[in-house]
């Protein structure tokens, strides 16, 4: 047959990674880069969103434009939410230690819990956001300023918790919790 043997070829993809390696070891370190750099894509983006909604839902800037952007930017938050969701998981799924070894962890029940109360709260702004928009294009109303600190808060509330999950996820990457 033309061309290099399957083996040369993997070996060609992967040699920039390290040559003095096998190539099935380049390969697997090569996933494992791409994991972590989607999970790292997904957070990112999740964190520059919900930064947005903080910015944005504050009683002195609230306006039909405000209303409008508000419900957008919060839909990207929930889809970037969802993609830390599934990166993370694939990482546990593909990762180099093993399925057995990152489920077996509490650190990731407890990044995992963390994560599900942000997404608890989430609901609420959301839910808020698409009856002010509602309510705007039907009436062109807009919320109170009651209404608005109390969204402003939960925004706030899941901001902060963001910032606690690295704190147990670079602690359950360097093996704390593990048996
Ligand atoms: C906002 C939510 C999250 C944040 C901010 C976050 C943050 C991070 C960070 C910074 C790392 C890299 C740690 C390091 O290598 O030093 C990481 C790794 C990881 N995360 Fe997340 N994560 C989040 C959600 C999740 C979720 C929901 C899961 C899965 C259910 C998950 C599973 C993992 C796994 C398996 C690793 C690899 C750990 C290792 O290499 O041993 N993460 N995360």
């Amino acid at each position: 047959m033309d061309g290099p043997e399957p083996g040369a070829r993997l070996h060609n993809l992967f040699a920039f990674a390290n040559p003095t390696r096998p190539d099935e070891e380049n390969a697997t370190m090569t996933l494992e880069a791409i994991l972590a750099y989607l999970h790292l894509l997904a957070i990112l983006t999740m964190v520059v969103f919900i930064a947005s909604e903080a910015a944005l839902c504050r009683v002195e800037w609230l306006n039909a434009a405000v209303v409008e952007r508000l419900a957008r930017v919060d839909m990207v938050y929930g889809i970037a939410a969802v993609a830390v969701l599934l990166t993370g998981i694939a990482r546990t799924l593909w990762g180099v230690k093993g399925t057995a070894w990152y489920w077996t962890n509490p650190l990731l029940h407890l990044k995992l819990g963390l994560f599900i109360v942000v997404g608890v709260l989430s609901i609420f702004p959301t839910l808020n956001y698409l009856r002010w928009r509602k309510a705007l294009r039907a009436g062109g109303t807009l919320p109170s300023d009651v209404e608005v600190k109390k969204t402003r808060k939960l925004v706030m509330i899941q901001a902060h918790l963001i910032a606690v999950i690295p704190l147990a996820a670079v602690f359950f990457a360097r093996g704390f919790g593990s048996k």
